[in-house]
């Protein structure tokens, strides 16, 4: 007899196959990062990403609803502000686009899902860079965690659940938890941005928020060569108070996250990132990739990665899909 083992048994039909599936997508794994524009009465295209636009208030609120109610697990905020300076002002003030659209969307869909808020100054400095500069033009890691913690509490006041802390300073998930605490916001958790290397997968994200940056994200984001250190920094962000870590991109950094994972007694989420989707959806619109199975293959290979959560732009578009594919 030959062969003797034949694995495609369990491949004969499609509920073997169901049966047996070691990792699955769901809608509430998946989170949809949307950005808000200050002074927008009309969504603003994004041109590399198609799809995907700069929002106003109003259009944030709709799309908010429609994904909530496709049944995506959270939100995560950006906000595109009117004027920036060099620290950033628009971030901790209450009255700056990213926490008016936090408390619009706290009263719009409010604990029906999970409200997270991107917590970092790049797209509010007039340099671009995630961090406060010095007279050098250096960063200065310590004054700028000192503003995270001050941006954070005008989130968690505007109502985010989450607090995700993405510019890669050091002990900023440890300030941050500190002045969480210290204003009665003990019950906000933290989603640390652990692992995100220097990648040029961020491309079209720079055109979605306005990016000013000049020169490049090197001294604080981590080398795409190095794996071993995404492990220390999440190390780090657990000890300092972390609820959930994440490592960003997703595709190019699959083993990475499988690192992290395998330490991580957090949940561990993964960025898919802008040129992620950029990739897919040029191929797309080429007729070279079929949308709806090259994203959900994309899923649930960050999902057997280790990734317990997925931030993607198709978070609403898959959530739609997997909910009809259930029917
Ligand atoms: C920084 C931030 C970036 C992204 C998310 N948060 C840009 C960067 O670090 O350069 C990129 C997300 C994407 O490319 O989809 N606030």
């Amino acid at each position: 007899m030959f062969p003797s083992d034949r694995p495609r048994r369990l491949r004969r039909t499609p509920a073997l196959r169901r049966l047996v599936a070691e990792t699955s997508v769901e809608p509430r794994h998946l989170v949809l990062p949307l950005f808000v524009r200050e002074g927008a009465s009309e969504p603003t295209p994004i041109s590399s990403m198609p799809g995907v636009v700069q929002h106003s208030r109003d259009s944030l609120r709709k799309a908010a609803v429609e994904a909530v109610s496709a049944g995506v697990g959270g939100l995560m905020l950006f906000g595109v502000p009117a004027e920036h300076d060099a620290t950033g002002s628009g971030a901790v003030d209450p009255e700056g686009v990213l926490n008016l659209a936090l408390s619009d969307l706290a009263a719009e869909v409010g604990d029906s899902t999970v409200l997270m808020a991107d917590t970092c100054l790049d797209e509010f400095t007039d340099h671009g860079h995630c961090g406060l500069l010095d007279a050098d033009g250096a960063i200065d890691n310590d004054r700028t965690v000192q503003v995270y913690g001050e941006m954070a509490v005008a989130q968690a006041t505007a109502g985010a659940h989450v607090i995700s802390p993405s510019g890669m300073m050091d002990g900023q998930v440890g300030v941050i938890r500190e002045s969480l605490d210290a204003t009665g916001f003990a019950d906000t958790a933290i989603l640390a941005y652990s692992a995100k290397y220097s990648s040029a997968f961020y491309g079209p994200f720079r055109e979605a928020v306005d990016s000013q940056l000049q020169g490049d994200r090197k001294t604080y984001q981590q080398d795409p060569a190095n794996g071993r250190e995404a492990v220390r920094e999440a190390d780090l962000d657990l000890a300092e108070g972390a609820d959930m870590v994440m490592v960003k991109p997703a595709l190019s950094y699959l083993d990475v996250l499988r690192g992290v994972a395998e330490q991580s007694d957090v949940p561990v989420a993964a960025y898919q990132v802008s040129g992620e989707y950029a990739m897919i959806e040029a191929a797309v619109e080429r007729g070279w990739l079929e949308r709806e199975r090259t994203v959900l293959e994309s899923l649930t290979s960050i999902r057997r990665a280790g990734a317990d959560l997925i931030l993607t732009y198709w978070a609403a578009d898959a959530a739609r899909w997997l909910g009809a594919e259930q029917r």
